[in-house]
C-alpha cells in the first residue's frame, strides 16, 4: 500500500480558483487527500495546494484541460500512481462566455462547442477516467457544480445556461447508470462571489449584479465559495441516501422576495 492510501482521495476540477478551491480547502480540513487541478496558471494552484498540506493532506496539483480526453486519462493514471485511490470527483471546472442571450450572432458555433467541451464533455470525461478507481470505494461519489442558468433562463450566455442544463441531464443518467456503487449529484447556485462574474462582468456591473441578486433573494444574500464547498462535502462524502439530485443553493431567489 502506498503512504497516502489510508486516507481518502477527492479530486477536484477547476481547483486554483474560486468553488473548486473551497472545496479543495475543506476536504483537506476533513482530512482527506486532494487533487487540485487548473488548466493555465500554475501559481494560484500551487497556493491553494500549500494550503492543502498545511491542513496536512498529500496533494497531487494536476495541470489538466478537462475538454481533453488524453488529459483527464493522464489525470486518472497521476492520481493511481501518486496516491493509490479516488473517493469522491468534484466536476468544478466551467467556462463560458460573456454574452446578451439577445444577442444571437454574438455567439458562434466555436464557442458553443468550447462551453460544452470543457461544461459537460469535461465532466463525463473525468468521470469515465476516474470511474474505475471510484467503483472501488464503498460510498464513491460525483458532484456536479452545476448553475441556477440550467433552471431560470439567465446566466452569461444561452451556451451556458444550455450546457448546465445538460450537465444536470448528464448527472441523472449518470446517478441511474452508476448506482448503487456510485452517487452522482449535482449542485446549481445563484450567484457566488468568486474571480468568474467579477473577471466576467467588470467592477461596476458585478456590483450591480450583486445588488440586483441580494433584492430579488429570500436571503437577501449572495453565496460565497464556502456555501457551496459545503455542499459539495454533503454531497460528497455525506448523503449516503442522495443521488441524481440537482440541489439549488441560491439564498432563496426562485422564491422571488415580494
Ligand atoms: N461564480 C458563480 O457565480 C457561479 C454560479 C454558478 C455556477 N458556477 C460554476 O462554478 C464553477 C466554478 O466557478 P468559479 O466561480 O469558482 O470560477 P473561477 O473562480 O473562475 O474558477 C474556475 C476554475 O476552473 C479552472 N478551469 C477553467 N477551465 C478549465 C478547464 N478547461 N480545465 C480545467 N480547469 C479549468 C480555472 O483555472 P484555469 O483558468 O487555470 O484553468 C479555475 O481554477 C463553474 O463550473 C461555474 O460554471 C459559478
Amino acid at each position: 500500500m502506498k503512504m497516502s492510501e489510508a486516507r481518502k482521495v477527492c479530486v477536484v476540477t477547476g481547483s486554483s480558483s474560486g468553488i473548486g478551491a473551497a472545496t479543495a480547502r475543506l476536504y483537506a480540513k476533513n482530512g482527506w487527500n486532494v487533487v487540485v487541478n487548473y488548466s493555465r496558471e500554475a501559481a494560484p494552484a500551487e497556493a491553494v495546494a500549500s494550503d492543502c498540506r498545511a491542513l496536512g493532506a498529500d496533494v497531487l496539483v494536476v495541470k489538466a484541460d478537462v475538454a481533453l480526453d488524453a488529459d483527464c486519462r493522464r489525470l486518472a493514471a497521476e492520481v493511481e500512481a501518486t496516491l493509490g485511490r479516488a473517493d469522491v470527483l468534484v466536476n468544478n471546472a466551467g467556462t463560458t462566455k460573456f454574452v446578451a442571450a439577445k444577442d444571437l450572432d454574438g455567439l458562434d458555433a466555436a464557442e458553443f462547442h468550447r462551453v460544452y467541451g470543457v461544461n459537460v464533455i469535461g465532466a463525463f470525461q473525468m468521470a469515465r477516467a476516474l470511474m474505475p478507481m471510484l467503483q472501488r470505494q464503498p460510498g464513491a461519489a460525483i458532484v456536479n457544480v452545476s448553475s441556477i442558468a440550467s433552471m431560470m433562463g439567465f446566466g452569461s450566455s444561452l451556451a451556458y445556461m444550455a450546457s448546465k442544463g445538460a450537465l444536470n441531464a448528464l448527472t441523472i443518467g449518470m446517478a441511474r447508470a452508476f448506482g448503487p456503487a456510485v452517487r452522482v449529484n449535482a449542485i446549481a447556485p445563484g450567484l457566488v462571489e468568486t474571480p468568474w462574474l467579477q473577471k466576467g462582468l467588470g467592477a461596476e456591473r458585478y456590483a450591480g449584479a450583486v445588488q440586483f441578486y441580494k433584492e430579488r433573494s429570500a436571503l437577501d444574500a449572495v453565496m460565497t465559495p464556502e456555501d457551496v464547498a459545503d455542499a459539495a462535502w454533503w454531497l460528497g462524502a455525506g448523503a449516503a441516501k442522495t443521488t441524481g439530485e440537482v440541489l439549488l443553493l441560491d439564498a432563496g431567489l426562485r422564491l422571488t422576495r415580494g
